[in-house]
């Protein structure tokens, strides 16, 4: 029914239609939003799911590189399924086969704001405990996974925007 690429840049404005249908069109209001202005997600890991018969965009996913306690972590997130479509896999298949390529990365934490129902299968948990919040957001609903071994060792505080890095920002220049 449906296969997963890398997204391209023409899929641009159909992903922000399935997220606007997904989220609502308020979405950019949510605290973790902060963290996507202004930066771009994560290349490797922006994928979407494509309908086998016809490349209609059926489901997103995009990360971004955020810092806890200065070391570096990812933000998953958006995902979103085509809403008539829900509970078919996409979000389960979009969301595994990205933290295994993040994993492939050696990117060694993901955190998100999400249910705790939906993402402890993929073994997230709460992120609270940890000592790790992000500020202004609900604790409950601030959830970690650990990709490389003892990943959040030492690693506690605030999720905080990561700057961009002297590259950029002298390309930017
Ligand atoms: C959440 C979302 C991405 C899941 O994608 P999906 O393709 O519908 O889900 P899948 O088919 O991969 O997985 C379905 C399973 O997830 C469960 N599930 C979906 N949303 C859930 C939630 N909020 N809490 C707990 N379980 C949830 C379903 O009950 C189903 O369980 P089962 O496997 O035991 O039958 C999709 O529903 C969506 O786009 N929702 C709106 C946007 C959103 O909330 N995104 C997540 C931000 S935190």
């Amino acid at each position: 029914m449906f296969h997963l690429t890398t997204e391209r840049p023409e899929d641009g404005p159909a992903i922000e239609t399935l997220l606007d249908r997904a989220f609502g069109t308020d979405r950019h209001a949510k605290i973790s939003y902060r963290y996507r202005s202004d930066v771009p997600p994560v290349r490797q890991l922006s994928r979407v799911a494509r309908a086998d018969a016809d490349g209609r965009i059926l489901g997103t996913i995009r990360y971004w590189r955020v810092a806890i306690g200065g070391h570096d972590a990812l933000l998953l997130g958006p995902v979103a399924a085509e809403p008539a479509l829900k509970g078919r896999g996409i979000g389960v298949a979009l969301i595994r086969d990205t933290l295994d390529a993040a994993a492939w990365m050696n990117a060694a934490r993901v955190v998100l704001v999400g249910d705790i129902g939906y993402y402890k299968r993929f073994g997230f948990a709460p992120a609270a405990p940890m000592g790790i919040h992000m500020p202004g957001e609900n604790p409950d609903r601030l959830l970690a996974v650990a990709l490389a071994r003892n990943a959040f060792a030492g690693v506690s505080g605030a999720v905080e925007r990561r700057r961009l890095l002297r590259a950029n920002r002298l390309k930017a220049a």
